[in-house]
């Protein structure tokens, strides 16, 4: 059998990232896969990360299995954390998944099951992953437009405009809360207000990705588009991360949500998650959503965790802001401006794959083939170098 298999493409990301690993020059720069770094280039384990893990060592008795939808504590303080108090809660079904991915799979699998032939409208440009999980569940994927033709800012009239006429009553429409993948251009919230009432006019479904809460303008503020589609429309599908705000990457924490109208339906929506979960992996691993339990539902370690995040967003802002003068003290013709108006981990550059590939070439400097930035890879010591290597490839490409 196996000698008939042809070999996959490398990951657009994470083959990136392992062809940077085995890179032997010196000065290389990782830009490509979305983790934290902090100035050293290390991705360090949060202060709250390490004392809740000191706790559960001490008072951990069993590594028995958890129920399959997961960890009580953790999804109690999971649900707070997203929805705070827009809606009530009761009315959400909540699975512990692993990471963000496996939410959104957990969540398509869930509704192709039941709903066959559903569709799921993706942003073009979306996160490198999203169409490979959706169609593996077997959603069909048309997507909407996304940025303007010089991708430097989002054409709302076009995605709108794609949504109204082509939306269909009982299709999804991913969504990115914040900080989009890979442009980092997010709607304001009067957009979202308008995206709300559009998908409540035509009986579209939400289904938002969370991965970056507190990475854009702050735990709080970053919940305030979910919360404007929820004010408009009943049901939605939530799929949030723990890999980015809690830095737990390879613990694979995260949750999929499915919100209805009213409580009396979540029962079932369990169940049915439940069934979802069990033929994937069974019941998801405790460890990474122990930890997060356990900094969520101590005011002392939350505050302490809530300034960690502070601390991880303001840096990132810092690199963008340091990268974008940067860029204007060299003799690069193009003016990189525009991303000041970019949030999160990710900035659409404007470089094409041609230039990605020159960059990695020529100076051992990786970024995705899209143009994406991985900016919480920066760093001051290397920030000159970045930039005249970027001026120097827009010349010579
Ligand atoms: C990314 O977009 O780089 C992250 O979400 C990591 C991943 O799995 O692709």
């Amino acid at each position: 059998m196996l000698e008939f298999l042809p070999t996959a493409p490398p990951d657009s990301i994470l083959g990136l990232s392992e062809a940077y690993t085995n890179d032997p020059r010196a000065n290389k720069i990782n830009l490509t896969v979305g983790v934290f770094k902090d100035e050293q280039g290390r991705t360090p384990i949060l202060n709250t990360v390490k004392k809740a893990e000191e706790i559960l060592l001490k008072t951990e008795t069993t590594k028995s299995y958890m129920p399959i939808e997961g960890h009580p504590g953790y999804l109690k303080a999971v649900l707070d954390l997203v929805f705070g108090t827009s809606i009530d809660v009761a009315r959400v079904a909540a699975a512990q998944t692993p990471g963000g991915t496996g939410a959104l799979r957990v969540g398509a699998d869930t509704v192709a099951k039941h709903f066959p032939g559903t569709r799921i409208w993706l942003s073009n440009p979306t996160w490198a992953n999203h169409g490979s999980i959706f169609q593996a569940a077997g959603l069909e994927t048309p997507v909407y437009p996304y940025l303007t033709a010089d991708k430097t800012s989002l054409d709302f009239a076009a995605m709108m405009g794609e949504i109204k006429a082509q939306g269909r009553r009982g299709d999804l429409v991913c969504l990115h809360a914040c900080c989009h993948n890979p442009t980092g251009i997010d709607p304001t919230l009067e957009q979202w207000q308008e995206i709300s009432a559009l998908l409540a006019e035509k009986q579209m479904i939400p289904f938002v990705d969370f991965a970056y809460q507190g990475f854009g303008d702050g735990l709080e503020a970053d919940r305030l588009p979910l919360h404007a589609l929820l004010e408009k429309n009943s049901e939605a599908i939530v799929c949030n991360s723990f890999s980015k705000n809690f830095g737990l990457y390879c613990e694979r924490v995260g949750t999929v949500m499915l919100v209805g109208k009213e409580a009396s339906t979540t029962e079932a929506a369990l169940s049915q998650l439940r069934q979802s979960v069990r033929c994937n992996y069974s019941n998801p691993p405790r460890h990474g959503a122990a930890t997060v339990a356990t900094i969520l539902n101590d005011a002392t370690l939350r505050a302490e965790w809530q300034a960690e995040v502070d601390a991880m967003r303001n840096r990132i802002s810092k690199m963008r802001d340091m990268f974008i003068a940067g860029m204007k003290g060299t003799n690069a013709t193009r003016d990189f401006g525009f991303l000041s108006r970019q949030k999160g981990m990710f900035s659409y550059s404007g470089l094409n794959s041609m230039q990605a590939d020159w960059l990695k070439k020529e100076r051992g400097i990786y970024i995705v083939g899209t143009g994406r930035i991985n900016v919480a890879g920066m760093a001051t010591s290397t920030m000159a170098t970045l930039c005249n290597a970027i001026a120097e490839c827009i010349q010579a490409t």
